[in-house]
């Protein structure tokens, strides 16, 4: 009896994990066709999921301001499209990977102006020798924690701003708030990012995501 009530148990968490699990859109579809880093799933919460990023090679245009997420990602993703082409120290072309990551820092007062850094995935084969190119920053990322709200169709700066106060509700009070709350990460602010994995002309399956960055003390939780 002990043992069928156990199981019983077992298999209704077990249900209800699956059922939580599948209700958050899985790897982005872009993500079958190109290359994106890949990452493990820490936790998946109402609304939001927990992932944990390795450390890998990144490209990011030199920041720079601007008031608009969405226009900061064209201004960013054509200097990287650049830089993928060949026009960097290798006269090397890249394969492209997804996502294309914008990185907010918190506004600045005055101005209403935000720093961005728009950033991209180095494809694995060229991780150990990425190409460095004049205006772009080419560095290894420390590993690094991410919760992670999806949503899909188009960013609009209408609607980041709702995807972003959405993280923050669907994440108040668990386990995961004050470490996220404390993590300040030197230089590339407080602020969120916005990860996209479509380009302009597709349509369908448009997936998107907002990251908030943090670290975890005393590595718990890490692999
Ligand atoms: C990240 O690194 C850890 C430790 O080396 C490894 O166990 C894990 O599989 C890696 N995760 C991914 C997604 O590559």
């Amino acid at each position: 009896m002990a043992w069928t009530l156990a199981k019983l148990n077992l298999s209704l968490l077990l249900s209800l994990f699956l059922a939580s699990a599948s209700s958050f859109a899985n790897v982005p579809p872009t993500c079958h066709r190109i290359e994106c880093p890949s990452y493990d799933v820490i936790h998946v919460g109402d609304g939001y999921e927990i992932r944990h990023y390795n450390s890998t090679v990144w490209a990011s245009p030199y920041p720079f301001q601007d008031i608009s997420v969405v226009e900061a990602t064209k201004t960013g993703f054509l200097r990287l499209f650049d830089y993928i082409q060949g026009k960097n120290d290798y006269k090397q072309k890249i394969e492209m990977t997804a996502p294309v990551v914008t990185e907010v820092a918190p506004k600045d007062g005055l101005s209403g102006e935000s720093i961005f850094v728009v950033s991209f995935y180095v494809p694995e084969k060229n991780q150990g020798n990425p190409p460095p190119a004049e205006g772009v920053v080419v560095g290894t990322s420390k590993p690094v924690y991410a919760a992670v709200r999806q949503f899909s169709g188009f960013v609009r700066d209408s609607n980041v701003d709702e995807e972003v106060a959405a993280l923050k509700a669907s994440i108040a009070g668990t386990e995961w708030s004050s470490a996220i709350k404390k993590s300040h990460r030197g230089g590339h602010g407080s602020g969120y990012c916005v990860a996209q994995y479509n380009a302009p002309f597709e349509f369908d399956d448009r997936v998107n995501e907002i990251w908030f960055l943090f670290d975890m003390e005393n590595g718990r939780h890490s692999n």
